[in-house]
């Protein structure tokens, strides 16, 4: 396996680069902005193809690397289900797997940090975010924090998992790189406490300054999602009430980014072709299965993903492929759904 801790020492900020093997896919945990031509030449030091780029939550010190390895990677960004972030690729419930080549983590919702923090467990590892850090925890005064929620978090999930595991959170400023659940439990010092109360009590009253950056951070992260708009100008958008009025024409193919989690759990849109994402390259060149099947029919090639990034993305690489018909649904699913277009069971 190939692992990678990456420091922004500004923001006190690690970052995790994972994958299964030299020239396969890889994924990122908590990219920072500044640091993401630093991601890139390592990605391509590494022979990796970045897919995925995840955020644990919102954060407030630094701005997520997110948007800007999505443009410049067309990879995948992810965030929990219940951030406040504008739109991102995907979204994960507590109890989802995000998974890439050789590589499969087990979403962990652990709110209290924030309401939207999220832990990843990969075997022998935990990706914690800023619920647990090494002989801390992460503040619960702003962001919709919540003690009380952090000490559930802490207690009923993080501590559960075998002692041995080890943590790897998203900031240390101390120099601490890596710690395991049997020392935090044993060390650390907000841990030693016999009651949700007191822990609360701790929390509550640590008076901590607000983070230099945070009235720049937070409203920058909260809006990494990609310029649909973009798209929309070039005449590639349909709204999910004009996708509607399409579904069923012999001269319409609907594509189906999502991947089989995805469709499992929000269904699809009945008589849809599933092509997933990651397949995309392949697909639509010259002899690719979708540019084949455009030419060889005429037939108008519509993508669709959860929140229209897959899609939007898709629709720029068919149209450099030559699929002039390319289009997508504007905002996905979601939009589908809540224009209360029909859906299938997978
Ligand atoms: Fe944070």
């Amino acid at each position: 396996m190939i692992f990678r801790q990456l420091f922004d020492s500004v923001s006190g900020t690690y970052s995790y680069l994972l994958a299964s093997r030299r020239g396969g896919e890889a994924l990122i945990i908590d990219p920072v902005l500044e640091k993401v031509d630093r991601y890139i030449q390592l990605v391509n030091e590494l022979d990796l193809k970045l897919v995925k780029a995840v955020d644990t939550h919102l954060h407030a010190d630094h701005i997520t690397g997110l948007g800007a390895l999505r443009d410049r990677t067309h990879c995948v960004t992810v965030m929990g289900e219940s951030s406040k972030v504008d739109v991102v690729s995907m979204r994960l419930a507590d109890g989802d797997k995000l998974t890439i080549e050789g590589v499969a983590l087990d979403a962990l919702y652990t709110p209290g940090h924030t309401d939207d923090s999220y832990s990843f467990v990969m075997r022998d590892r935990v990706f914690t975010g800023d619920t647990l850090l090494i002989r801390g925890t992460g503040r619960t005064d702003f962001q919709n924090g919540d003690p009380r929620a952090q000490y559930d978090s802490i207690f009923n999930k993080l501590l559960r998992l075998p002692d041995e595991t080890m943590i790897f959170p998203a900031h240390d400023y101390k120099g601490e790189t890596v710690s395991t659940i049997a020392e935090e439990k044993a060390f650390n010092p907000r841990l030693q406490v016999t009651s949700v109360d007191q822990y609360a009590e701790v929390m509550n009253n640590l008076k901590l300054p607000n983070p230099k950056m945070m009235d720049v951070a937070v409203p920058a992260n909260m809006r990494v999602g990609l310029a649909q708009e973009e798209i929309a100008r070039h005449g590639w958008a349909l709204s999910a009430a004009e996708a509607m009025g399409l579904t069923g024409r012999p001269d319409v193919t609907l594509v189906d980014l999502r991947e089989r989690i995805e469709r499992e759990k929000h269904g699809i849109i009945p008589g849809s072709l599933h092509a997933p994402y990651p397949d995309l390259a392949a697909n639509v060149r010259p002899g690719g299965m979708l540019h084949e099947l455009a030419r060889a029919t005429g037939k108008r090639i519509v993508f669709y993903c959860a929140f229209g990034e897959r899609s939007a993305m898709a629709v720029r690489a068919a149209q450099d492929a030559g699929l002039a018909s390319a289009c997508h649904i504007q905002g996905g699913i979601a939009a589908w759904k809540k224009a209360e277009g029909p859906l299938a069971r997978q």
